[in-house]
């Protein structure tokens, strides 16, 4: 086809799939924009466009499930809670320190979010978090990466998940960083897709006269993107058997629980998750419902009322657990969904979304004005043949950095990281000082290679100096 043939072409499906202003421009831009842009237009698939257009842009999107049909999700709790738990936690953990040891466990952190609510210029996995030395998240990770290497005498690789949005970015900081002291070959940053945004009209949204406005495929991009990348290949290649799985944003994650990876291994898991008890009916997280039998996620907008509010007879609420994002994969399952080429379904998210307006004019909205469309990781539950969910202590485990002030802040997660360290080191014995609020009247910072969880510190008792009111103190 001649370049005016196929010009005419593209018009005219544009033109039938009603989105015909993306050639607005054309007489405008130089024959390299031109060849940029028609190469976007033919990867965009417009008979999906417009079933995306018609199912999520333009309407309320559907529920995966009636809602009468949501059960509440079971769960193993943070301690056993019977003899016969007591002896299978023993076993779990045995196994779980087995199955690192050998190698079988890997770690995935996705980090291809835009970050947009913490508003840090740069990937978020760059964001300095520790209260006294300044760590990054990512910093912290690799830190504790390194000391759960040390301790089982294995290979632990590392699979970050970036997207085109800040993976360059993210190379150079690996890079710039040395890697953080780990083996390089042992890293491996992979890239996840991207979707178009569209207007509130189902028109797809131009970043600029050549380009169309796209953003990362959501957190469930990544079963694609772990095919597709050579990743997959990789973790086969080594032999890794599960994936250790969380969020960037998280800096109090734990990392290779021998716990959890052993009662996923020994209930012959696919996909598992930790979860939180909810500290009110409606907190902003997933509910872990049953339905059909199968365990899934139920965004607590979607969770009726009268459910949400639910409580048993000892006034603990029905559908307590909440969703954390820190789960156990198995490899198979990753490939099974990627060999049958399953795709997550899609959900809505109405953003604020810089573009250009018909007449070219760069509009940076200060109010939502369009739709991105994402796909959840945690979608993929229902689809494992068995899943198993474990409760954590909130304060041990889980403190996502989300936005620059209020909930969910860098100020709270500071706050939830002294505190963990403060109580990790009275559980050993040590005198913490306290303001009369109960808060420690002191900055404690602990660092992976000092302690990987409480049971470490006492024995490193003695390397503790006493701690004064308003003392910083760094154990490493
Ligand atoms: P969030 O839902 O918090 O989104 O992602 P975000 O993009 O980081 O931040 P906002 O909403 O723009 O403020 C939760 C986790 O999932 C990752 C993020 O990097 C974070 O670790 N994620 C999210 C991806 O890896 N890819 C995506 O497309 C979306």
């Amino acid at each position: 086809m001649t370049h005016g043939n196929e010009l005419e072409e593209i018009t005219r499906q544009l033109r039938n799939h009603h989105q015909e202003h993306l050639l607005a421009f054309w007489p405008q831009l130089d024959p390299r924009q031109r060849q940029e842009l028609l190469g976007q237009i033919r990867e965009l698939d417009l008979a999906k466009v417009d079933e995306w257009v018609e199912r999520l842009v333009q309407s309320a999107p559907e529920l995966p499930v009636a809602r009468r049909d949501f059960e509440p999700a079971t769960s193993y709790g943070p301690e056993p809670r019977s003899p016969a738990e007591r002896r299978k936690y023993k076993e779990a953990i045995d196994l779980g320190e087995k199955l690192i040891s050998r190698g079988k466990v890997a770690a995935m952190v996705v980090a291809g979010g835009q970050g947009t609510r913490l508003g840090f210029d740069g990937p978020k996995g760059n964001f300095p978090i520790s209260p006294i030395k300044q760590k990054t998240l990512f910093r912290i990770f690799a830190e504790t990466i390194q000391a759960v290497t040390q301790r089982y005498g294995a290979t632990c690789p590392w699979y970050v998940m970036t997207s085109p949005m800040n993976h360059a970015q993210t190379v150079a900081i690996f890079k710039d960083n040395n890697y953080y002291g780990l083996d390089a070959k042992d890293v491996f940053l992979f890239q996840q897709g991207t979707l178009p945004n569209f207007d509130f009209d189902g028109r797809v949204l131009l970043e600029d006269k050549a380009r169309i406005a796209r953003s990362p495929d959501g957190h469930g991009g990544c079963i694609r993107a772990l095919a597709r990348s050579g990743a997959l290949a990789d973790m086969k290649r080594r032999a890794v058997e599960y994936l250790s799985y969380w969020q960037v944003d998280n800096p109090l994650v734990r990392l290779f629980d021998p716990l959890f990876i052993g009662l996923h291994a020994l209930d012959g898991a696919e996909m598992s998750s930790r979860a939180v008890i909810k500290n009110s009916p409606k907190e902003k997280v997933g509910n872990f419902c049953l339905v059909d039998g199968k365990i899934t996620v139920i965004e607590y907008s979607d969770l009726p009322d009268e459910l949400a509010e639910k409580r048993r007879p000892d006034g603990s609420l029905a559908f307590e657990l909440g969703s954390i994002a820190i789960h156990i994969i198995s490899t198979c399952f990753v490939e099974k969904l990627s060999v049958e080429a399953y795709s997550l379904p899609l959900h809505k998210a109405v953003k604020k979304i810089p573009h250009i307006d018909p007449q070219g004019h760069r509009i940076e909205p200060k109010q939502p004005n369009g739709v991105k469309l994402e796909s959840f990781i945690f979608d993929a539950l229902p689809m494992a043949r068995k899943s198993i969910i474990l409760d954590i202590v909130r304060s041990e485990q889980f403190a996502p950095v989300k936005n620059a002030t209020g909930e969910d802040s860098v100020e709270v997660t500071l706050r939830m990281m002294v505190e963990r360290a403060a109580a990790w080191l009275e559980s050993a014995g040590v005198k913490v000082p306290r303001n009369p609020d109960g808060s420690a009247d002191c900055t404690i910072e602990i660092a992976p290679s000092f302690a990987l969880d409480q049971a470490d510190v006492p024995a490193k008792r003695d390397r503790i100096p006493p701690i004064q009111p308003g003392d910083k103190l760094y154990l490493a």
